[in-house]
């Protein structure tokens, strides 16, 4: 139960926000932000490919301290690959984050666990740190088997990792019935995959590694749930989605800690 881990709140915008729209966003979050509430979370936003050069610029002259990444990864170095973008490009904008294996693009581009695994090391390989989503469809939960068939997907997208590289990435879990429903997983629901998610960690990498990865939870969370399920001793931060989409409302979500009281 080690909150050495610092928290990472991550607004994931999906296909929303142009570029212009996206500085004026971030620009309303560094302007409410103050040096404390970055000490006490980590908080990066991850946008659409066309967003991010002007906020690398943005970032990179008024020096904030707002964290950037995108969506997903090409899981080839360079070539003929028309339409993917390679992690080379992305380290060159200045991403320190990439999303990868997220239930919409398992889901609408059939990305597999295998093609999720070289999407991570492809991130890795190039000092970007990989958010690994898993979780599962509704009809696994009403099956009791969230558990199990959770464990399996971090297993395949974790394959072939040694510690050191595992000691790298952030998973997110991200029900896939609570994605954009309203439905949030309840904090016990959420800290039963998460918890046994550590577990797993600590199995297959040992417990110094399983101790440092950050679990991010994600699905319909917001300023008004934030704070019960990041009470939750194996969850360190939230993948938010239609709630990031608000600036002030993914303020409030990163200063959780002050809900929290
Ligand atoms: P919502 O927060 O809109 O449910 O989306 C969650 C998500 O998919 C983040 O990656």
């Amino acid at each position: 139960m080690s909150r050495e881990r610092t928290p990472l709140m991550a607004g994931n915008w999906k296909m929303n926000l142009n570029h212009l729209e996206g500085v004026a966003h971030v620009q309303r979050m560094a302007f409410a932000l103050k040096g404390e509430d970055y000490d006490a979370c980590e908080v990066v936003v991850l946008t659409p490919f066309t967003d991010l050069r002007s906020i690398q610029v943005l970032v990179e002259a008024d020096k904030l301290r707002i964290g950037y990444g995108s969506q997903d990864i090409s899981r080839h170095a360079q070539g003929a690959y028309t339409g993917e973008v390679s992690g080379a490009m992305l380290a060159k904008l200045g991403c320190s984050y990439a999303v990868v294996g997220h239930s919409e693009r398992r889901q609408y581009h059939g990305e597999t666990n295998v093609v999720i695994n070289a999407k991570a090391k492809a991130a890795l390989a190039n000092g970007i740190t990989p958010i690994i989503c898993y979780g599962e469809a509704l009809e696994i939960r009403e099956a009791g088997d969230q558990v199990l068939f959770s464990l399996g997907q971090v297993a395949e997208c974790l394959e072939g990792f040694t510690p050191e590289e595992a000691s790298s990435v952030v998973l997110a879990y991200e029900p896939i019935w609570a994605i954009g429903t309203g439905l949030t997983a309840s904090p016990t629901d959420a800290q039963e995959v998460c918890g046994a998610t550590r577990g797993w960690l600590a199995e297959h990498f040992g417990s110094d590694v399983a101790d440092q990865i950050r679990i991010l939870y994600g699905g319909s969370m917001k300023a008004s749930n934030v704070a019960s399920l990041m009470a939750q001793p194996d969850i360190d931060g939230g993948l938010v989605g239609g709630a990031s989409l608000d600036p002030d409302e993914f303020v409030a979500m990163a200063r959780y800690r002050l809900a929290a009281g």
